[in-house]
């Protein structure tokens, strides 16, 4: 197939990359580079550097190219940055919108959507299905939601089909031996705790009506994730699909665990509980299993060893 990858410099989309250069797909890149690197882009690749608000320049790529389909990555991705600064985040809708419009006019037919939990906000059950109320707390979240509706409306008045995965908490090396430039995420930040770049771990609560009292979390290899990408390529129909392993982990139970493979000790201190942090969130992954016949096969061990090896080696 001719693919599509806007965002294909970051973390997950470099991924996505090398794995459908694997097999043998046609890959073509936008990234504008604010947070993605261009040495991540795998050299059969074709990387085109610009700005999705850029209405011209997405057109012109897809006027001098054809595409079987667009794998969307690329937003800014900082909750709570999108707090503060929400016209920066406006522009992940506006990229959006570009690219649907250029799929409208070159006749691309599919889009496959990087969605996030924030849509749900702070659900009522602690396992998330895809019937879950959404009701974001954040514009980061909100701004996703309403591109899955924008895509819904595509759909309606275009025909235009979508695949809106949300991803649950992404973590592990693909191969590419990542390091986040922007650390926000435990397991990035307990790496920088290991390699001296950050004194020690905060813990947000430690009251939570939990076992051991921290917050649990759903977390998803990087690797399974770009999986469910290329399933969802030949899925047929419009959907709305959660991408996570059905079981969680608490933040201690992912220090003990880090602190047992590395065989490294982890400072901690403890902080107050953020406020828009559910004691525990957890995907109910059957839907995936059902439209794209997908099961997460790496455990948090390999999201601990191969980050920790990224990071280390
Ligand atoms: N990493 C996670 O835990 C997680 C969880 C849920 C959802 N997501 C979503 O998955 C997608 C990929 O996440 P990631 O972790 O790889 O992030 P990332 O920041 O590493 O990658 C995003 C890429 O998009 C590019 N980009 C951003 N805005 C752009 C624009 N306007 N025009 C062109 N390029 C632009 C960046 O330079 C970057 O390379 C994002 O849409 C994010 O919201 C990620």
């Amino acid at each position: 197939m001719n693919i599509l990858i806007a965002g294909g410099a970051g973390y997950i989309g470099s991924i996505a990359v090398k794995e459908l250069i694997k097999l043998k797909h046609n890959v073509i890149v936008i990234d504008n580079l604010s947070k993605g690197k261009k040495e991540l882009v795998d050299k059969q690749a074709k990387l085109f550097i610009g700005d999705l608000t850029d209405k011209l320049f997405v057109q012109e790529i897809f006027s001098n190219n054809k595409f079987d389909a667009v794998i969307h990555f690329a937003a800014y991705k900082a909750v709570e940055e999108s707090m503060i600064d929400a016209p920066k985040y406006s522009q992940n809708i506006i990229g959006s919108i570009n690219i649907l419009d250029s799929m409208v006019k070159f006749n691309v037919p599919k889009i496959i959507f990087s969605s996030t939990a924030a849509t749900y906000g702070m659900p009522k059950t602690e396992i998330v299905n895809e019937e879950t109320k959404t009701e974001p707390i954040n514009y980061y979240g909100f701004t996703k939601l309403e591109i899955e509706n924008i895509m819904k409306w595509y759909n309606k008045i275009h025909g235009i089909n979508f695949i809106a995965l949300r991803y649950f908490n992404v973590a592990g090396d693909g191969g590419l031996k990542y390091i986040d430039p922007e650390a926000k995420n435990i397991l990035p930040i307990i790496m920088e705790v290991i390699t001296g770049k950050r004194k020690e771990l905060t813990i947000f609560g430690e009251d939570y009506n939990t076992p051991d009292g921290t917050c649990i979390r759903d977390y998803i290899h990087v690797l399974d994730l770009v999986d469910a990408h290329i399933k969802a390529l030949n899925v047929k129909g419009n959907h709305i699909i959660n991408l996570g392993s059905n079981k969680g982990f608490s933040v201690k139970e992912l220090v003990n665990a880090t602190q047992d493979i590395t065989k490294k000790i982890i400072p901690l201190k403890s902080g107050q509980r953020r406020s828009g942090d559910p004691a525990k969130l957890i995907a109910s992954n059957d839907k995936a299993k059902n439209i794209l016949g997908w099961e997460p096969k790496h455990d948090i061990q390999e999201m601990i060893s191969s980050t920790f090896n990224a990071y280390t080696k």
